[in-house]
């Protein structure tokens, strides 16, 4: 285990991001921070915030980069996340927050920023084929043959495909991607901050690939 580890997953949509972050926060016991999951469990409660997020979310668009620093400013300052370390998923996704990361992680930096590289026409087959849980946000495959209705095995919750997995709205995600989060990875890199990991392969083999590039950097 590494105490403290301060880590980024960045990546495509698709790529498994959420997945490993999954394992990698069990792995060294640091919070895992997804940002995409603060929006979807505020859109569940029907705040103010999560029912604008929700019509941004499911259009396949980016929710404005003061809101989403907001919400990691307020995250990273809970006891856990500033005395533990943690995993941020999906942040920052844009230049603007990863300067304003930057001013938050001042006194503490981030250990490592990992670009989890999946070609883009991987990542379309993945997130087709994609079902989730709405309570628990585990992750399932259809097999074309789902039951219906589709419970989860884990906390009994409707399994579903995301209301952003539709072609036109991954497509929209995808291109978001390129024009604003791809330009991340020359930004941490002329840091000496990046680590390019292949995620294409067995999960597991894809676990062993993060764990080593976050050990031969600490
Ligand atoms: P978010 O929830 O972060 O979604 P995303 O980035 O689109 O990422 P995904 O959840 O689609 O993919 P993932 O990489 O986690 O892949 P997964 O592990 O599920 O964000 C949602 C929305 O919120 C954004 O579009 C935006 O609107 C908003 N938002 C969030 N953060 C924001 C920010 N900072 N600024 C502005 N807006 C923000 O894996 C995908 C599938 O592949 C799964 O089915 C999985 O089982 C499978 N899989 C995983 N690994 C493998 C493998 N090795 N081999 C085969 N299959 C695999």
């Amino acid at each position: 285990m590494i105490p403290g580890a301060r880590l980024i997953i960045l990546g495509r949509q698709g790529a498994g991001k959420g997945t490993q972050c999954v394992r990698l926060s069990r792995h060294y016991v640091v919070p895992h921070i997804s940002t995409g999951d603060m929006l979807r469990a505020a859109a569940r409660e029907g705040t103010d915030l999560g029912t604008a997020a929700k019509k941004i979310m499911d259009a396949g668009g980016l929710v404005g980069d003061d809101i989403m620093i907001g919400l990691v400013d307020e995250r990273l300052e809970k006891a856990d996340a500033s005395t533990r370390g943690y995993i941020l998923d999906g942040f920052p996704r844009t230049v603007t927050q990863a300067e304003a990361l930057d001013g938050l992680t001042a006194r503490k930096p981030i250990h490592v920023v990992i670009d989890l590289d999946v070609p883009r026409e991987i990542v379309l087959e993945r997130i087709s084929s994609r079902r989730v849980c709405r309570d628990c946000g585990t992750n399932y495959r259809t097999s074309g043959d789902d039951p219906s209705p589709w419970i989860c095995d884990v906390c009994g919750g409707d399994v579903q495909q995301r209301a952003d997995d539709t072609p036109d709205a991954v497509n929209r995600r995808l291109d978001l991607y390129e024009t604003q989060t791809a330009p991340l990875i020359e930004y941490f890199s002329s840091r000496g901050a990046l680590a390019v990991i292949n995620g294409v392969g067995h999960p597991d083999h894809v676990f062993k690939r993060l764990t080593d590039a976050v050990e031969a950097r600490r």
